[in-house]
């Protein structure tokens, strides 16, 4: 175990804490980070912006082996590129927020970007966190340390409603966020290619009542616990 290359796998539905937490938790510990949603957004992004229809399956499938997706790891600064353009903005507007669970549920899709996420860790030089819905299940089964992390649906659409409002974001978008959410994880959850579920070896970390710093310290000794030498 002490020079296999680290991987901790960190999933959860959208609002548990999991972007900033997995980030956090990959600066504290000189590790690489991974945001696959970022890849997912980045599809759905190219797919948008090239006039494929996303509730047309086939031809997503067909189009999905086109854009060129690279994904900087960096904990510092994370990066994403879709054909060389740099489409961190882009891919957290509204259009792709709403079309991203019908892309992701995609097989050709999962296909393609599970391969880029295992090269990422490939790459990583000391390591790597990677955080998303199926790292503990599908894409690293054999996973230094996996996390599971929860916040009950209230938490989670407080945390995200705070967030927007912080941006300036109106209440009547906040409303239609925190509805677009809950429809978001109910198709993660469903679908049948790789839904949002708790590895059997992952450990449940509950979100409500944490603070971010608590959860960050939490998944740290987890992950200190499985990786000599961290
Ligand atoms: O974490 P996020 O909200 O940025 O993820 C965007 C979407 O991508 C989410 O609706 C589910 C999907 N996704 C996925 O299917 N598998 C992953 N490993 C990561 C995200």
């Amino acid at each position: 175990r002490a020079n296999a290359p680290v991987v901790v796998a960190i999933d959860g539905p959208s609002g548990s804490g999991k972007s900033t937490v997995s980030r956090a938790v990959a600066a504290r510990l000189g590790l690489s980070f991974l945001d696959t949603g970022a890849m997912y957004r980045a599809m759905t992004w190219w797919m948008l912006t090239n006039g494929v229809d996303t509730a047309d399956a086939e031809a997503v499938a067909i189009a999905c082996g086109k854009p060129v997706i690279v994904s900087g790891t960096d904990a510092d600064g994370p990066t994403i590129t879709v054909d060389g353009v740099d489409v961190s903005g882009p891919i957290r507007g509204p259009e792709v927020t709403a079309q991203v669970s019908a892309v992701s549920a995609v097989p050709a899709v999962r296909t393609r970007l599970v391969e880029l996420q295992r090269d990422c860790a490939g790459l990583a030089p000391r390591g790597i966190v990677a955080e998303g819905r199926d790292m503990g299940t599908v894409v690293f089964p054999d996973a230094t340390a996996k996390i599971f992390l929860t916040a009950s649906a209230d938490a989670r659409a407080e945390r995200r409603a705070a967030e927007l409002r912080g941006k300036g974001v109106d209440e009547a978008t906040i409303a239609a966020m925190a509805a677009d959410l809950v429809r978001r994880d109910t198709a993660d959850s469903s679908r049948s290619t790789s839904p949002l579920t708790q590895a059997e070896d992952a450990v449940l970390v509950d979100t409500s009542a944490l603070t971010l710093d608590q959860v960050i310290d939490a998944v740290v000794e987890l992950v200190a616990e499985r990786a000599e030498g961290l």
